[in-house]
């Protein structure tokens, strides 16, 4: 599991920990992006909450991601990202597993103070076809204002407006950091450092990712 807050850079990595893993990479985010534009039903209709950034009921989340942890392409193990956003969600999340006789391997933390935070989604662009993401100066596409992946062109998401990044960061101080102590308390927590580059987060999270406990990566993030 990918937790961290907005723009920390859960998407970024799941995409390149999926490939590295050959697991699938289930993003909650992704899913209800795609439900929104392209479904007419009540459920897109509840989920354009999405575009103010504040969190779609538990309910309706944990529905949409157990239909994905139930996919045949799942059934090796899968990264979550976006996925629980809540305590009631880690709950629910625990029944569902535990149900299926499958637990939680680890989860990763990725760890970037606030201002980042907010520079790294001022300056993302996104692709509404795949969803690949670009930074305008960290990660630009190959051509100007076009998917490097699938060429279409490429959008300002709708909850990346300012008035919305102070939302979605409301949000996840107030209902998914939380989560840090939970899963801390249940000895699956792996804490990295997502401040550098993409590369080296990627390195950190597999080494994170190969240490038996989570002991000493705790230690490590408590200066940072
Ligand atoms: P979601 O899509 O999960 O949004 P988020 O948590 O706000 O996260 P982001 O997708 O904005 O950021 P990210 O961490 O994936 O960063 P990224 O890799 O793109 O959810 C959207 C909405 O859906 C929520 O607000 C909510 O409404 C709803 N929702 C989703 N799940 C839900 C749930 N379980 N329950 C209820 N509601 C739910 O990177 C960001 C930018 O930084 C990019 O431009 C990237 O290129 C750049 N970047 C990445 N890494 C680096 C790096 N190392 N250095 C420099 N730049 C970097």
């Amino acid at each position: 599991m990918l937790l961290g807050g907005p723009g920390a850079g859960k998407g970024t990595q799941g995409t390149r920990l999926a490939e590295r893993l050959g697991i699938p990479h289930i993003s909650s985010g992704a899913i209800l992006r795609r439900i929104v534009a392209t479904e007419d039903s009540e459920l897109a209709r509840s989920a354009r909450v999405i575009n103010e950034g504040t969190l779609i009921p538990d309910g309706v989340a944990n529905a949409i991601m157990f239909r994905e942890m139930e996919k045949p392409d799942a059934a090796s193990g899968f990264i979550l990202d976006g996925y629980p956003r809540d305590v009631a969600q880690a709950e629910a999340l625990d029944g569902f597993l535990a149900a299926r006789e499958q637990a939680l391997d680890a989860v990763v933390a990725l760890l970037v103070a606030e201002e980042a935070l907010v520079e790294r989604l001022t300056g993302r662009l996104t692709c509404p076809a795949c969803g690949e993401s670009y930074h305008v100066r960290s990660a630009p596409p190959r051509v100007s204002g076009v998917c490097d992946r699938c060429g279409q062109a490429l959008t300002v998401r709708a909850d990346d407006q300012p008035d919305r990044i102070r939302t979605r960061l409301t949000e996840y101080r107030r209902k998914t950091e939380p989560l840090i102590g939970f899963y801390r308390m249940r000895g699956l927590l792996r804490p990295v450092d997502a401040s550098g580059s993409e590369d080296e987060v990627l390195a950190s999270i597999l080494a994170a990712l190969a240490n038996e406990g989570s002991e000493g990566a705790v230690a490590a993030t408590t200066a940072l």
